[in-house]
């Protein structure tokens, strides 16, 4: 290849790319990767430029072996971090005296890093919070083997202890099951055509006995005629349970949740014909800190509280998916004393 057909075959390529021969000097870079390593390279030693050793170290190997080889570069702009697979292919025949060159071409596998950074954490909380009772249990069955083997009422309480403890692992599973559901068909717009007032009264129908166990007074305030929206039946059953079961487990202490159904031609939030609901408690609220990360996966803002509570930390996660597929909108507004309202937004 002249080395004038290597200026013009660079630029085609579309990721940064640059050519290091013989002499172990850049001797061309297109304008990707000038754009990210800086304009004046051209004909500097490639390890004043590429100054990683993981990278320079390849780029040697290449050079005397010509096997290709691939390698990692980190770069850090202070903001973030951002990962590069960095490619090493040897082409013969071009560069001082002909005598081959090294091209070098960087792929962004930043997107890739965190996927996988995530799956990790994921999988490390999962095991945590099946740990949990899991240890719970295997200590009562050795109790129960020892110490309490011939003492009935000691018995009796570790049974429903252990009864408590694997529901809750009963339940992490199902919402796991439940949020992998909802993942998995999120790009499926749902098409039953709901009216919201009826499905809101079943679902405070439902969850009566819990408000009264917990002094609640829970009330629907909905339109007479019906509130139709495009919806999955099951999904914002779901999505209204986990709310008013929130309000009431977390915001209960208010004496009373409002649930208030209203509907619109044209919502602000999404410029189109929407209904809204929102599920409003006069509970301690939340502090603004938590607000941001409410909807992540296990997060719980008051850690202690939820678990004492049964709660897996997945409702909220799942509720946010559901909403997605929905093209609808959640918003959490509280101010700590004054109680939390949660709105959900979601087109007709
Ligand atoms: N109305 C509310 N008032 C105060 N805190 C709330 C309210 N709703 C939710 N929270 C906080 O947000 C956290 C996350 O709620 P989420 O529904 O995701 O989990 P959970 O209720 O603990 O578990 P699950 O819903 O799976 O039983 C809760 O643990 C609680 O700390
Ligand atoms: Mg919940």
């Amino acid at each position: 290849m002249s080395d004038s057909l290597i200026q013009d075959f660079l630029p085609a390529i579309p990721l940064p790319a640059l050519l290091i021969d013989q002499t172990e000097r850049i001797i061309a870079a297109n304008p990707e990767a000038q754009t990210f390593l800086g304009q004046q390279i051209t004909g500097r030693h490639f390890a004043t430029i590429l100054r990683q050793p993981p990278v320079i170290e390849t780029i040697e190997k290449v050079l005397r072996d010509r096997t290709p080889r691939r390698t990692r570069h980190l770069s850090n702009d202070g903001v973030q971090e951002t990962t590069y697979d960095v490619f090493c292919r040897y082409i013969p025949g071009i560069g001082a005296v002909q005598g081959g060159a090294v091209l070098v071409s960087f792929q962004d596998v930043t997107h890739l890093e965190q996927a996988s950074q995530m799956r990790r954490d994921f999988v490390a909380n999962v095991s945590h919070e099946l740990r949990t009772p899991l240890t719970a249990l295997i200590g009562f069955i050795e109790t129960l083997r020892g110490a309490a083997r011939d003492d009935p009422a000691a018995r009796e309480r570790f049974l429903s202890i252990m009864a408590d403890e694997s529901n809750r692992m009963n339940r992490l599973v199902g919402d796991l099951l439940s949020l992998n559901r909802v993942e998995s068909e999120e790009r499926v717009r749902p098409r039953e055509k709901i009216d919201l007032s009826a499905q809101l009264a079943d679902t405070l129908t439902s969850l009566r006995p819990l408000a009264e166990a917990a002094g609640v007074n829970l009330a629907l305030n909905a339109p007479e005629e019906p509130v139709y929206v495009t919806g999955d039946t099951d999904q914002l059953r779901q999505v209204f349970t986990n709310l008013v079961e929130n309000a009431i487990k977390y915001g209960g202490s208010g004496g009373k949740v409002d649930v208030v159904l209203t509907s619109s031609e044209r919502d602000p939030a999404i410029r189109a014909a929407a209904a809204r609901v929102q599920i409003i408690d006069k509970g301690p609220g939340i502090d603004p800190v938590h607000l941001p990360r409410l909807t992540e996966r296990f997060y719980r803002a008051d850690n202690h509280r939820s678990r004492e509570l049964g709660g897996t930390g997945l409702g909220l996660a799942i509720v946010k998916h559901i909403i997605n597929r929905h093209r609808g909108r959640l918003r959490v507004e509280s101010e700590v004393g004054q109680g939390a309202v949660f709105t959900v937004i979601l087109p007709a």
